[in-house]
């Protein structure tokens, strides 16, 4: 059989939003879908290599021989998910939108309603993406990025800050493009700040070519 690009690779992707638990009822979440991700990891699986998906709440799904998928709730059990399997990947993606803050202290119980405004405080949660850049040893590293301004310039400040090898900016300033939208449009930085930018496309066609992307780079 022909040898695939991504043969004996294997390959981390975060998906999804995250659950950040406020009582046994409710939560702080985001409208993210989980596509990209679950395109990445298929795509990834196709091209050969071994892939483990940790997903926060979604209603996708992905059986495929190569893709393991962990389900996770919240940005924590994001962390610990990844931080069990990086050491063995060659190459991880961060496309999950993970919540920056969580509730300070989980009810036990239902919250009950009382007349009057009320007030929830909120603590930092880790930045996965931050801590597989501090953690790196040979792993190819990417992020995403979706700045509504001086995208370019953010993107990478957030490329050398993560210690990242390339980063996806997703462009919000184009109609049909990102969150939600089945499709997007989008520019790659690597590491070196070459930069390409690709045209309005479907999810699963973005996903094509960020790993032509990883893959001339990790092959060069
Ligand atoms: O800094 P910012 O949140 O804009 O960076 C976005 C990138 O960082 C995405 O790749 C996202 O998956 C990742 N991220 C993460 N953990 C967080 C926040 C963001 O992995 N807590």
């Amino acid at each position: 059989a022909k040898e695939l690009p991504l043969s004996g690779k294997k390959v981390l992707i975060t998906a999804g939003p995250t659950y950040e638990a406020i009582d046994p009822v409710r939560f702080l979440g985001n409208h993210s879908s989980g596509t990209m991700g679950f395109e990445l990891a298929k795509r990834a699986a196709n091209l050969g290599a071994k892939v483990i998906l940790v997903s926060g709440p979604t209603y996708l799904n992905l059986e495929h021989s190569s893709v393991e998928l962990i389900r996770v709730t919240s940005a924590r059990e994001m962390y610990d998910a990844c931080h069990r399997h990086y050491k063995n990947m060659d190459v991880a993606i961060c496309a999950a939108a993970v919540a920056d803050y969580r509730p300070k202290k989980v009810a036990t119980e239902k919250i009950k309603k009382k007349d009057g405004d009320m007030q929830i405080e909120l603590e930092r949660n880790p930045d996965i993406l931050l801590s597989l850049g501090e953690q790196k040893t040979h792993q190819f590293l990417v992020g995403f990025a979706l700045e509504t301004e001086n995208e370019l310039e953010n993107a990478k400040g957030k490329l050398k800050r993560k210690n990242l090898d390339g980063i996806v900016l997703n462009s919000l300033k184009e109609d049909g493009a990102g969150f939600g939208s089945g499709t997007n449009k989008i520019t790659f930085i690597d590491k070196n700040l070459h930069i390409k930018t690709f045209g309005l496309k479907t999810k699963p066609e973005v996903a094509s070519d960020i790993w032509e992307e990883i893959i001339s780079k990790i092959h060069a």
